[in-house]
């Protein structure tokens, strides 16, 4: 089954609640956080997901772009997360953020930027509902997908599956309906679109042409 996330990111922030209603058929909604020092740009934060979270019962999987994720895992899940991923290149100990995240009774995930190998996640499979394969250098919404990326996730699929696991592997960045059908045939079963469903005039129609249908 493939699930996508529209990263709300790409929204119109002065009608949010609007715009969260224009994606009913998504499968999980894409909270993108910046503090301006792990990536150069500012998104969001823990009131913003709490807002969102009060006006959908569409899962929130957010992706924390923080140098220091260990220090609001618990204000995110309070705010209503479902999954929290956390960057490999942030600044924390990613057991005990993996840690933290299942003992507040959330799911977590672990990001890899587009030139990080996938290594830095192996240790941790067993422990993961997801990983994040970036497919942009995190920090905007809108930039061109790296394709290359997905020989990471083809890589990634295959211990996956050679470990007996069930880990989820997500997508993210300049995915599109022309581009999805390829990240899919790579093993992703999660695809993050901010651009190209938010751009698209008919929201559900996007994330149905991203799911192949
Ligand atoms: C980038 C964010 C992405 C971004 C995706 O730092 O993590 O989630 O919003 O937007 P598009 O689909 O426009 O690349
Ligand atoms: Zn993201």
């Amino acid at each position: 089954m493939i699930r996508i996330a529209p990263s709300l990111l790409a929204s119109d922030f002065a009608n949010l609640q609007k715009e969260i209603e224009s994606v009913s058929h998504a499968d999980f909604l894409h909270v993108d956080i910046m503090d301006g020092v792990f990536v150069p740009n500012l998104a969001m934060g823990v009131s913003t997901a709490a807002a969102i979270g009060k006006v959908t019962k569409i899962p929130m999987d957010v992706h924390l772009m923080i140098i220091r994720p260990q220090n609001y895992i618990e204000a995110f899940a309070k705010a209503g997360a479902e999954i929290i991923t956390v960057h490999t290149e942030s600044d924390c100990d990613l057991g005990e953020c993996i840690a933290k995240i299942k003992a507040c009774g959330k799911k977590p995930g672990l990001v890899i930027n587009p030139d990080t190998p996938i290594d830095a996640v192996l240790p941790y499979l067993e422990e993961l509902y997801m990983v994040l394969v970036m497919t942009v250098q995190p920090g905007f919404g809108g930039q061109k997908c790296r394709e290359d990326c997905f020989e990471k996730v083809r890589a990634l699929r295959k211990i996956i599956t050679e470990r007996g696991l069930s880990v989820h592997i997500e997508v993210d960045g300049g995915i599109t309906a022309e581009n999805a059908p390829k990240a899919i045939a790579a093993g992703a079963d999660v695809l993050v679109a901010g651009s190209s469903v938010f751009g698209a005039p008919d929201r559900n129609a996007a994330i149905d042409a991203l799911r192949g249908i």
